[in-house]
């Protein structure tokens, strides 16, 4: 069993990244919500208690507060920005508005000697979003480090093993963020960094054998990373136990079915790759709202799977992808959005199985990808862009026909192509065919084409981003390929819009 760091989450937006920030130290942890009760958090047993941040008030009535016996197990504190102000806050401090709020990377001074930030050096830039701060500690604490407009940006209680940082160190932007998390977790928390993602695998593949015994499991593979890198794992646990459907919607990229085909026909398991294209494309004739679009699609993926897997005779288990960001707890109850899950291969809730299998359901989506790696699926699958479930069909502005699958599919493998060939690649790139016709001239002919829109995207959640300055050349490359070497197409554009207002999907 791992030594365990508990996230108790009152609906800060970075609760993952410090779940990710101690699990990249080789520290496991969970986060679970801040309404967790101390008895609950003492049967759990952690090596320490981590406090996040959050979007209230710690003074006003209705804000989330923890248990306060949690402070009395004698478990190591760390409270982050409303997480140091809610323990100050409950052990006796005042915490006020601080008039003008501080949001960016501030330059933050240590004072004194410390626990927490000893061997950080002095002066330091830490990422700080508050519009609250401590102004008086509670008693036993010092001060530990300030900014211009925070005095107490940090302090401790070092008797009690209390901790609180009004800065954030588990973002990337914070100088020696990590060195923080460090000195929290060995020096206080006295934890021996023994989790590594080669034990997951082998602790998963035992527990998943414990579980399915002789019995047959099914998976739906989307070829998305997630479900390949679950088929990779129960191939190594149950070998021909296994039988993964993959559905191919006829709205994939070029060449992507096949390439999906290859790898997972190789491996010992059974692999039923099923060609709906035609299907799909019926149900989806001449319509043209998004929305609709998209029930469509995820309804008719759940036809065929059923279809296909009733003729399999009895299958006493359900395997499924679902990786941990899609089941933590939610700190939606302190306000925080969640993002929602729209995936195509959500399969109903209500099905016959015996059980489900989930055996991601601990990693993040990184550790996926690199036990993907260490599993032996090539680059290409593991280190794939998101792909939306249905497809091109939302790429495909109006209705869609077989016609403009084809043409958006080349399109797009040009854009591929040409963006793939850079150093550093933009996390998101694609075409979309566009609804609109335009004017054009080729040889000596009028033409009146489809116009090609190129979205290329950098961000880091997908919940928002920034659109890439891709290089002339390269715009001017992509525009003349798909203009020279596609035929209905008279005109190529560049979106430069980000999200927000935008999305990165057109529909
Ligand atoms: P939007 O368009 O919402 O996209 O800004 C954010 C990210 O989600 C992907 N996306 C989807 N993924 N099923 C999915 O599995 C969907 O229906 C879907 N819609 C959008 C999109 O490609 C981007 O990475």
């Amino acid at each position: 069993m791992n030594e365990l760091i508990l996230i108790l989450d009152f609906g800060g937006q970075y609760k993952e990244l410090i779940s990710r920030s101690t699990r990249s130290l080789n520290v496991y942890s969970e986060i679970k919500s801040g309404k967790i009760s101390a008895a609950e958090v003492k049967k759990l047993n952690p090596k320490g208690i981590i406090l996040t941040g959050g979007p209230n008030s710690v003074y006003l009535e209705n804000s989330p507060k923890c248990d306060p016996a949690i402070f009395e197990l004698g478990i190591p504190v760390l409270g982050i920005c409303y997480g140091m102000q809610m323990m100050c806050y409950m052990l006796g401090g005042r915490v006020e508005s601080c008039g003008v709020g501080e949001y960016g990377r501030i330059e933050t001074e240590i004072v004194g000697n410390s626990t927490l930030l000893q061997g950080i050096k002095s002066n330091l830039k830490m990422l700080m979003s508050h519009t609250d701060q401590v102004t008086e500690l509670p008693q036993g604490f010092q001060r530990i480090a300030s900014t211009q407009n925070c005095l107490n940006a940090a302090c401790e209680d070092n008797n009690r093993r209390f901790y609180g940082v009004q800065f954030h160190p588990e973002v990337e932007h914070s100088d020696c963020g990590q060195e923080v998390m460090r000195n929290f977790l060995f020096n206080i928390c006295g934890a021996s960094g023994t989790y590594h993602l080669e034990d997951y695998i082998e602790r998963t593949v035992n527990a998943i054998r414990q579980k399915v015994g002789t019995k047959r499991v099914l998976l739906g593979l989307s070829g998305g990373v997630d479900s390949s890198v679950c088929a990779a794992l129960l191939s190594k646990a149950i070998g021909e136990q296994l039988t993964c459907i993959f559905v191919d919607h006829g709205l994939m990229r070029l060449g992507e079915g096949d390439v999906i085909e290859h790898i997972f026909s190789k491996k010992k398991l059974n692999f039923i790759r099923v060609n709906a294209g035609t299907r799909f494309l019926q149900k989806l004739k001449g319509v043209k709202k998004p929305e609709q679009k998209r029930k469509i699609i995820g309804e008719e993926f759940v036809r065929v799977f059923e279809d296909e897997s009733s003729k399999l005779g009895n299958i006493e288990f359900l395997a499924q992808g679902t990786i941990y960001p899609d089941i933590i707890e939610s700190g939606g109850e302190f306000g925080d959005t969640i993002k929602s899950h729209h995936n195509v291969g959500g399969l109903p809730d209500n099905h016959a199985f015996e059980g489900v299998v989930e055996p991601l359901s601990g990693l993040f989506k990184d550790e996926v990808r690199i036990i993907g790696k260490m599993l032996g699926l090539p680059e290409l699958l593991v280190n794939r862009q998101p792909f939306p479930g249905p497809g091109l069909a939302i790429r495909i502005m109006g209705d869609v026909t077989q016609q403009k699958l084809d043409l958006l599919r080349y399109a797009d493998h040009i854009v591929c192509q040409e963006i793939g060939k850079l150093r550093k690649k933009p996390q998101q790139y694609f075409a979309v065919l566009t609804d609109t016709r335009s004017v054009g001239v080729k040889g000596d002919h009028r033409t009146y084409d489809h116009v090609i829109a190129v979205r290329a995207v950098e961000t880091s959640d997908f919940m928002t981003c920034e659109y890439t300055p891709l290089p002339h050349n390269v715009l001017g490359r992509i525009s003349s390929r798909i203009t020279g070497e596609i035929k209905r197409v008279s005109r190529v554009v560049y979106d430069i819009t980000g999200k927000p207002p935008g999305t990165v999907e057109w529909e």
